[in-house]
């Protein structure tokens, strides 16, 4: 079983996926993750990544889906994968949906962790006094908001069209949509 974790920056995306991971034994692939992972060994991709990121942009669409393609293929032995945060746009989940591109890994289910905007930016400020991820800034969230509203929400329609969406409320504490998010999984296992 492979599934989309949807939602806005903070949202609560790698919070949840953890804990599905948990659970499922799901292989938990996060774009953001990986071009951390990147960024930090100052490959060629991190260093190219870094400036788009620190700001807030999208990373471009071929080298996202490159890097996700080389992560799913050296974990070609994996039960299912919980995506986080791809893809993002509706050119990435084409290429997701292409089955010569994409030949494994079919998206059964996509769980949207719906989150207002006003708590999204609190969740994010109070973690970066925990972390320190560059884009955690007043001016880079802001930028990564105004993104998901432009290039990332029209894949609400896409997934709703095939079938594939399941809206959850992400205002509860992290237990009550995990509860939730399990709910769903566990009667699409049924
Ligand atoms: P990415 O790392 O994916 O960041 P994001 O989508 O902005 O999301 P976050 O990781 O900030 O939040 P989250 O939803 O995981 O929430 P979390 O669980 O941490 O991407 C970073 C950048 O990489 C992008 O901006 C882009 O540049 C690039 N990139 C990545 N993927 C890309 C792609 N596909 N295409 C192009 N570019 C890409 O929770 C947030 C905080 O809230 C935590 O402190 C947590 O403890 C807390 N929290 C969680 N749940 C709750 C709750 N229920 N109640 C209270 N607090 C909670
Ligand atoms: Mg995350």
């Amino acid at each position: 079983m492979n599934i989309i974790l949807f939602g806005a920056p903070g949202s609560g995306k790698g919070t949840q996926a953890k804990l599905l991971t948990e659970k499922y034994g799901f292989d938990h692939v996060s774009t953001g993750d990986l071009f951390r992972y990147e960024m930090s060994h100052n490959t060629p991709l991190g260093i190219k990544a870094k400036e788009i990121i620190n700001r807030g942009d999208l990373c471009p669409d071929d080298i996202t889906m490159g890097m996700l393609k080389n992560h799913i293929v050296s974990h070609a032995d994996s039960c299912g994968f919980i995506f986080d945060g791809v893809p993002r746009t509706i050119h990435q989940a084409e290429m997701l949906d292409d089955e010569k591109m994409f030949d494994t890994t079919k998206v059964d289910m996509v769980l949207y962790l719906f989150v207002e905007m006003e708590e999204v930016e609190r969740r994010i400020l109070r973690r970066a006094q925990i972390e320190n991820r560059a884009d955690d800034t007043p001016e880079a969230i802001k930028v990564r908001v105004q993104n998901f509203f432009d290039q990332t929400m029209p894949l609400v329609d896409y997934y709703r069209e095939q079938g594939k969406l399941v809206q959850v409320d992400g205002m509860r504490t992290i237990e009550e949509v995990f509860g939730s998010l399990c709910e769903e999984i566990d009667q699409r296992l049924a």
